[in-house]
């Protein structure tokens, strides 16, 4: 048996059944998405011995799926644009529900963020003068995401990761953590995980990790998230005492694939519109004109006219609907489709071979092209595209302290999409790559600061926990029970879809929860079959523990909140209630049993006058 791992060449101190591989860091970053990536090269930067622990292959990571670009007020193209303007697009997309705070540095650091992937290797498109082009998207005022073509959440984990594997940090990939560890006084002392291909555990020491594991997609039927997305970070860092906030808001992104039956869900990028596509329905009819919310009126085209002459001249024109923020357009096309205007295969039309030249589409879009062409065999610059909305992101998250990315958990900082509080109640289209960037650099080298900070004497894994966790992932193999993991999941998918999707009623989010309690119950009946070496079904009855407690916060939040704003619509109750609900979060915790979720109110953080001022 080798005292050396065989991936990062690590000493270890010993390797079941021996002994259990256990590896000591400074930091250790679970998740190497964008915001893992960025959090782990800051926390090397300052000087920790840092490792990266992710369930998945390295550059696999739902980034990718942020295709049209980085929002960063750089001003390349307009130069009126500011981080003054990128802040109140920002909050006002969030309906104002946005910890400011987030949304101001996130504004603020953004354009530096964008530079400096730039000077790591990433090769943005360019506008004539040479400099890093920028697109318009839904929301933002000016044309602001730095893009490469409309791969640019691929170009940007490219870069990151390439970077951070010749800085020489250590990953640690198909290892998935399934508890944090905690010392006497309640600190952070490390992660518990196991190895996808042995089924062996491993202990990760560090007194201080970083969440950046992505969204909570895999809950739901529809979706543009991979098999990853369980919400691991949300439930790890409930189970650990932190706290939980805005989990209601789950945002339907506007285009995704409906057919074939394979892909449904598939992200079509929100690029396609920014470049100049248009939706219509069966009829034929441009209809996001008959869906311009009154918090928007003033600054949304309502003629045809209007609308096109805006990609010419930002200044005097109004913005196009199809650029309303996702919420609006999600839910527009879903009333389209429940009116029986959908198409053939229960979506609607997204157009731009109408407006756009076949060069210039596949210039912008070569990954749409290829996609409908490959998936669909649709060719987008000579045909529309059947498009139907997709769940895609979650704006719920760890409450943290927004400049440090600190959770309620001394030593646990939580980063990107599992993080909560940046974009209140609707994410805008493009700012969650900076997000990534922009606090993932904050959270690795508060994490880093952290460690330092403690010298010799650092929070110690006790072995208990140890024993307990490894129980705990054992279990379903002990199980005599009569229930599959597969069929949970399934179950509990179908059940978030049609209760807890774009449009909400109290009676339905009731039976959600009904729902999840029983789902409860059968998992614990739930057993799995064969062996620890690369077991799938093994894998997921440990993810469906995290999915049903995320699942328990977002339908309990849901059923909470009585008024409609931004990605959490109620039927029975239609407006924006500014009075009662604009002033608050609701803030999930575990509850006494450990089992089930608390749910309390918070008031938001107020904003001091000198933001104020941008909403008058
Ligand atoms: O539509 C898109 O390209 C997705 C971008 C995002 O989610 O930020």
């Amino acid at each position: 048996m080798s005292d050396r791992h065989p991936m990062t060449g690590n000493e270890m101190s010993g390797s079941e059944p021996g002994g259990l591989e256990r590896h000591q860091y400074d930091v250790v970053v679970v998740g190497a998405g964008g915001a893992g990536l960025r959090a782990a090269i800051a926390a090397h930067d300052a000087g920790a011995r840092t490792a990266i622990v992710c369930k998945s292959l390295l550059g696999k990571a739902h980034t990718v799926m942020a295709e049209g670009g980085i929002a960063a007020a750089m001003g390349n193209r307009w130069p009126e644009d500011n981080w003054e303007v990128h802040f109140r697009d920002t909050m006002r997309g969030g309906k104002m529900l946005n910890n400011w705070r987030m949304a101001q540095l996130h504004a603020q650091e953004a354009p530096e963020r964008v530079m400096e992937l730039e000077d790591w290797g990433a090769l943005f498109d360019r506008t004539e003068d040479g400099l890093i082009s920028q697109r318009d998207f839904g929301g933002h005022k000016y044309a602001r995401l730095a893009h490469v073509g409309d791969r640019t959440g691929l170009e940007m984990i490219r870069t990151l990761q390439q970077r951070a594997v010749a800085l020489g940090i250590d990953v640690f990939m198909e290892c998935t953590v399934t508890e944090l560890l905690k010392d006497g006084s309640g600190s952070i002392a490390g992660a518990f995980a196991y190895w996808r291909e042995t089924g062996r555990f491993v202990v990760f020491e560090a007194p201080s990790v970083v969440l950046a594991t992505g969204g909570i997609g895999k809950s739901f039927k529809v979706t543009s998230n991979s098999w990853e997305y369980t919400g691991d970070g949300h439930a790890l860092a409930l189970r650990a005492g932190a706290s939980l906030i805005n989990m209601e808001f789950v945002q339907f992104h506007p285009t995704g694939m409906v057919w074939p039956p394979s892909v449904k869900g598939l992200l079509v990028t929100e690029s396609v519109r920014g470049d100049g596509g248009i939706l219509k329905n069966s009829d034929g009819k441009r209809f996001m004109f008959d869906y311009i919310p009154e918090f928007f009126k003033a600054e949304t085209a309502d003629t045809i006219e209007e609308a096109d002459r805006w990609y010419d001249d930002k200044k005097n024109n109004r913005r196009p609907p199809e650029l309303l923020p996702r919420d609006e357009v999600a839910r527009a096309i879903n009333s389209e489709i429940k009116a029986g205007r959908g198409s053939p295969h229960g979506g609607i039309f997204l157009d731009i071979a109408s407006r756009r030249t076949p060069d210039y589409i596949r210039k912008r879009l070569p990954s749409m092209y290829h996609q409908f062409k490959e998936l669909a065999d649709v060719d987008i610059t000579q045909e529309p595209m059947e498009i139907g909305p997709t769940c895609h992101y979650v704006m719920g998250g760890i409450e943290v302290d927004p400049d440090t990315e600190l959770a309620a958990v001394p030593g646990l900082y939580a980063v990107g999409e599992c993080s909560g509080g940046m974009h209140g109640s609707n994410r805008l289209g493009g700012n969650s790559l900076s997000d990534l960037l922009v606090f993932g650099r904050r959270a690795g080298e508060a994490a880093a600061a952290r460690a330092d900070s403690m010298g010799q004497s650092r929070p110690t894994v006790r072995d208990d926990d140890v024993r307990a966790a490894q129980a705990s992932a054992l279990a379903p193999f002990d199980v005599e029970g009569d229930e599959n993991p597969y069929a949970i999941q399934h179950d509990l998918q179908q059940s978030m879809n049609d209760l807890v999707g774009i449009i909400r009623t109290r009676g339905e989010l009731e039976q959600s929860l009904q729902e999840i309690e029983k789902l409860k119950e059968r998992a614990k009946r739930m057993t799995v079959e064969g062996h620890r070496q690369y077991n799938p079904g093994w894998h997921l009855a440990i993810d469906l523990r995290n999915m049903l407690l995320v699942s328990e916060c977002i339908a309990k939040a849901a059923l909470a909140r009585e008024e409609s704003r931004g990605g959490h619509t109620r039927d029975d109750f239609p407006q924006t209630d500014h009075e009662v609900w604009g002033t608050k979060n609701l803030v999930c915790n575990v509850d006494a049993t450990g089992a089930g979720i608390d749910l309390s109110e918070k008031p938001l953080p107020v904003m001091p006058d000198e933001l104020k001022k941008y909403f008058d």
